[in-house]
């Protein structure tokens, strides 16, 4: 949510270096963009409504300085426009701040600033932020911050210049991410990795409450009293390559095509023989003695639960409750010791995901995290960490994250019948030998993808879909319906294909699209009859199924084949002509896959 880049340094190219930040980080948030550079006479704020190009035109010719802030806005508080976007400057247009996240106190500390004679531009809860730094300033920009975040509630993470002190940067955060760059005469201040991939890969992860000063050639970091904290340097491992096109037309579709190589790092040195190995975890301590575990994350995180709760009940009996964490962190928890959180997140980063997993700490239950970004906040304060390594994911939809994070929870499950013997040992290392292979399955997945840009043709004008799924093709039927929603803003319902009678069913008219997935052998029956149910009442109907479940699908209008694998790791496979799907489609209606309307890729906001 927002993007933060700012930079410091001698050669004057500060404009390029902030723009180039932006452009990388334009995924956590694209309503609005600005710029402030400081220039001979004084600070030069330039704001835009739209997307960074909109800013870009409208900057033209780069000024030279050597110091700035930019930020790539998602609107909490106040429409994306002009004037809400930020930079936000202070009445005498000395200091400017950036900032994500959402002051919480702001009306009453406006009601007080405004009292004072401080003019308001905005909407923004930001803008109290800079007045505040006005009336505390008095020739130091450090004293003036400290002075300021006493009287702010909320979240932030915030990045400072003032004209008076052209030569420093102030950084700040509390629950939301911000690093700081380490350059060679340069430093840079960003709220995510890929902004500085390619220009650094030293950074430090700055933690709540830490206060950076950032000069071209240093960086002090101090806690809020002003205490100096000696802070390890980090080493970025990303391929910055990796956060490029690469020839593709979006992100979404290159993500989707690095799913086997993702999947294949993934598993890398972790099935031997069929057997798991998560040894180097040391996860024994973790899960001594547990007798339930809650999975909680959000969106897509959230469906790779659902496949992680089926997997683990069936392998490792050991009851499960996935949820929503939005949901999760205001529900009144009956804790006890033998319990565990799993928490899944892409980014690491995300604000409801983030508080379940300190509702759990808080109450003694430790949690295991499973996030792609490495010094993420999820990783940082969970228990114990698996990284999923499915590199830089840069489209809003995610995709290649999914697929790595339902291994991960295979991974879990059969480690977790390994140690406690739930599983015949034969079984459990075909199932192991199975899922070793799975990036290639996933390979002749992917070669199916002009036959699902021809379904998605014939579809593509459609108003409303369904997607049905029984067990773990329910699992993969809202992940289904979430990516095809969320890009081409098609209306799409998934239901557990039993549940279809219970209402639903009233929707189903003529012409109405209805995904099936179909992959449970023992359900296929099942699934059948409900599909008879919609095709009674007029709806087109595409089956996802087993290349082994053809036959008993061919009631289905359409077709598109997985390879047979184990229904339970069947999900992986089946989830991926549903991607294709969703992208065809959104493309075809003109929309912009990428960065869809109204979202962004990292939410850290509640
Ligand atoms: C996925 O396509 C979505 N954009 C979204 O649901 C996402 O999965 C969710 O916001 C969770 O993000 P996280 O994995 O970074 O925590």
């Amino acid at each position: 949510m927002c993007g933060i880049m700012g930079y410091i340094g001698t050669n004057g190219n500060a404009t390029a270096v902030i723009l180039d930040g932006l452009n990388k980080l334009e995924y956590r948030g694209y309503d609005s963009a600005g710029i402030c550079t400081l220039q001979d006479d004084g600070l030069c704020i330039q704001k835009k409504k739209g997307r960074l190009a909109d800013l870009t035109e409208a900057i033209g010719e780069l000024p030279v300085s050597s110091i700035g802030i930019g930020h790539t806005r998602w609107a909490t508080h106040g429409v994306p426009s002009d004037t809400n976007a930020h930079p936000h400057c202070d009445c005498s247009g000395r200091i400017a701040v950036v900032h994500n996240g959402i002051i919480e106190n702001y009306a009453a500390l406006r009601k007080d600033l405004i009292l004072e004679g401080h003019d308001f531009v905005s909407e923004t809860d930001t803008e109290v932020v800079v007045h505040l730094l006005e009336r505390y300033y008095n020739g130091s920009l450090e004293t003036a911050v400290r002075r300021m975040l006493a009287d702010l509630q909320g979240s932030f993470a915030l990045a400072i210049v003032c004209q008076d002190e052209p030569d420093k940067l102030v950084a700040v955060k509390k629950d939301s991410p911000l690093i700081i760059g380490l350059g060679e005469g340069e430093n840079y201040v960003a709220s995510d990795i890929p902004a500085i991939l390619g220009r650094t890969n030293q950074v430090y992860i700055m933690e709540d409450n830490e206060l950076a000063v950032v000069t071209a050639d240093e960086v002090k970091i101090t806690d809020l009293e002003g205490r100096p904290i000696n802070k390890e340097v980090f080493t970025v491992t990303w391929d910055p390559v990796a956060a490029e096109k690469g020839g593709y037309e979006h992100f979404m579709l290159k993500e989707i095509h690095e799913q086997p190589e993702a999947v294949r790092r993934t598993l890398s040195g972790r099935i031997k023989d069929g057997w798991i190995d998560l040894s180097d975890l040391e996860l024994e301590d973790l899960f001594q003695g547990i007798n339930k575990i809650y999975i909680v994350a959000c969106g897509t995180a959230f469906h790779a639960g659902m496949v992680g709760r089926l997997a683990i009940e069936k392998l490792a009996r050991i009851p499960v409750e996935t949820d929503i964490a939005s949901e999760f962190r205001y529900r009144d928890i009956i804790w006890k010791p033998d319990q565990l959180m799993i928490v899944i997140s892409q980014s690491g980063e995300t604000a409801d995901t983030l508080a379940a997993l300190r509702y759990a700490k808080r109450n003694g239950v430790k949690v295991l995290a499973v996030t792609n970004v490495v010094g993420s906040s999820v990783a940082r304060e969970a228990d114990k960490v698996i990284y999923t390594h499915a590199g830089p994911e840069i489209a809003v939809a995610s995709t290649k994250a999914y697929t790595t994070q339902l291994v991960i929870m295979y991974l879990l499950a059969l480690y977790l019948a390994q140690e406690r013997g739930t599983v015949p040992p034969d079984e459990l290392k075909k199932l192991g030998r199975e899922l070793a292979h799975m990036n290639q399955v996933l390979e002749t997945v992917l070669e199916q993808e002009e036959k699902i840009k021809a379904l998605a043709a014939r579809h593509s004008s459609v108003q409303d879909t369904f997607f049905l799924g029984r067990g773990f093709d329910y699992a993969v039927a809202m992940e289904g319906a979430l990516k095809l929603k969320e890009i081409s803003y098609i209306h799409a319902e998934a239901y557990a294909s039993g549940e279809l009678k219970h209402g639903p069913l009233a929707l189903i008219c003529e012409g109405v699209p209805v995904l099936t997935v179909i992959t449970q052998d023992y359900l296929v029956d099942k699934s059948m009859s409900n599909i008879k149910e919609v095709k009674a009442r007029g709806a087109v109907v595409i089956a996802i199924c087993k290349e082994n479940l053809q036959e008993d699908c061919q009631e289905c209008d359409e077709q598109v084949l997985i390879p047979n694998v184990d229904p339970l790791l069947a999900p992986v496979a089946a989830v991926v002509p549903l991607q294709i799907f969703a992208y065809y489609m959104a493309v075809l209606r003109g929309a912009d896959v990428d960065k869809p309307r109204n979202l962004a890729k990292s939410v850290t906001v509640e």
